[in-house]
């Protein structure tokens, strides 16, 4: 087939941007970076790109494709070439480039180096000399944010551009890989120094790093889990984790979000008493509603039921951020045959003894109930 690319080249000494645009003969397989290979061999060997595994393993070849962040060893071009599609590549986001597509990738590293990615057990000699085991389930916990390798989503992340010293979804979730390692003992430590100023509250929470994410890592789900385990630590003096209890709050004791105690809830009082002005201005326009007797939905009893179920069946901390769906799907993570320390082949749920509790139980245990 005949594929078409656009690419944006840089020259960093001269500070030279320019669109180029090539075409290459490729196999019908090709991926954008088979592509890439064949136009740096066949038309223009200063064209710069990184590669290593060309198997989704090394996260080395991130770039972006029509704006979005890709792994270009995953990105098939056949459908693009039938489309009639002529995309443009670039280098990732929120990186300096170095050339073409390759990017400066130590701020990246230094966010990772800032959450302590290794595990700090308590101990140097395991007890009693021998090693320390964990169950699957228990490291099931952790295995969406242990398959982290690229920087795609740090390509992506809103916050970061606003704030380039935000810690963002790549580090963070290295964060929760070790926060959620029942082998760690600086859990209080890691959740202190992560709800810091450019910490997880900092989190738009516009999902992209967890759309873009190749490997199926949700970083955005990591944050969460983050927030709520720091929660659970009442590590909650952060603007952010006083608005998020709330909400909880708030939609428990009236069925509703009270928006006039929010921020006052949010931010404190005193710091509130500035917004007066402000909120005078949207009370005369009938913005506000009055704060006495505060509003209460008719099927409060529901809202409380719900938040007693929740408590109830022990939702708390990361235990209570549903795994996506979508990226269990895509890694495949179902049960599996295993066998067990007596030899038996066994059936191993991901979500066993130990592990999450499954995202819909209601509907599991309705799908396994005898007929
Ligand atoms: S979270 Fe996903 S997108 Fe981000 S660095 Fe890890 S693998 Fe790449
Ligand atoms: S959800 Fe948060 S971490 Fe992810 S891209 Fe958006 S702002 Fe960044
Ligand atoms: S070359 Fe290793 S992930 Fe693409």
């Amino acid at each position: 087939m005949k594929v078409a690319l656009k690419i944006w080249r840089f020259d960093a000494l001269e500070g030279r941007r320019a669109l180029r645009e090539y075409e290459v003969d490729a196999p019908e397989w090709a991926t954008l970076l088979d592509v890439l290979d064949l136009i740096k061999d066949r038309q223009d060997g200063t064209l710069a790109f990184r590669k290593s595994c060309r198997m989704m393993i090394c996260g080395s070849c991130g770039m972006r494709m029509d704006g979005a962040a890709v792994l270009a060893c995953r990105t098939r071009m056949g459908e693009i070439v039938e489309s009639g599609r002529v995309p443009v590549v670039s280098a990732m986001g929120n990186l300096p480039i170095v050339k073409d597509l390759v990017v400066d990738m130590e701020p990246f590293w230094a966010k990772f180096r800032a959450v302590n990615p290794y595990l700090r057990p308590g101990y140097t000699v395991p007890p009693a000399g021998r090693e320390h085991r964990i169950s699957q389930e228990r490291m099931d916990v952790i295995h969406k944010e242990a398959l982290c390798i690229c920087g795609c989503c740090v390509s992506e992340c809103n916050s970061m551009e606003a704030d380039p010293d935000f810690l963002g979804p790549a580090a963070l979730a290295k964060g929760m890989r070790f926060v959620g390692d029942a082998r760690d003992r600086a859990t209080t430590e890691r959740l202190q120094a992560y709800s810091d100023e450019h910490g997880i509250w900092d989190c738009t929470r516009c999902y992209f790093c967890q759309e873009r994410c190749p490997k199926g890592v949700d970083p955005r789900d990591a944050i969460a889990k983050l927030g709520a385990e720091a929660m659970q630590h009442a590590i909650d003096s952060d603007m952010g984790a006083r608005h998020a209890k709330w909400f909880v709050t708030s939609s428990k004791t009236t069925g509703w979000l009270r928006e006039t105690e929010l921020v006052p809830k949010t931010q404190g009082v005193v710091k509130s008493l500035k917004e007066v002005k402000f909120a005078m201005g949207l009370a005369k326009h009938g913005k506000v509603p009055p704060p006495f007797p505060p509003h209460v939905a008719k099927h409060v009893s529901e809202a409380r039921a719900l938040h007693d179920l929740l408590s109830a069946e022990g939702h708390e901390g990361a235990q209570g951020i549903v795994q996506s769906e979508k990226a269990l799907s895509r890694i495949e993570f179902e049960a599996e045959q295993v066998v067990d320390e007596g030899g038996e082949l066994v059936v191993r749920e991901p979500y066993g003894p130990g592990s999450f509790p499954h995202p819909k139980p209601v509907e599991r245990e309705a799908e396994e109930a005898p007929s």
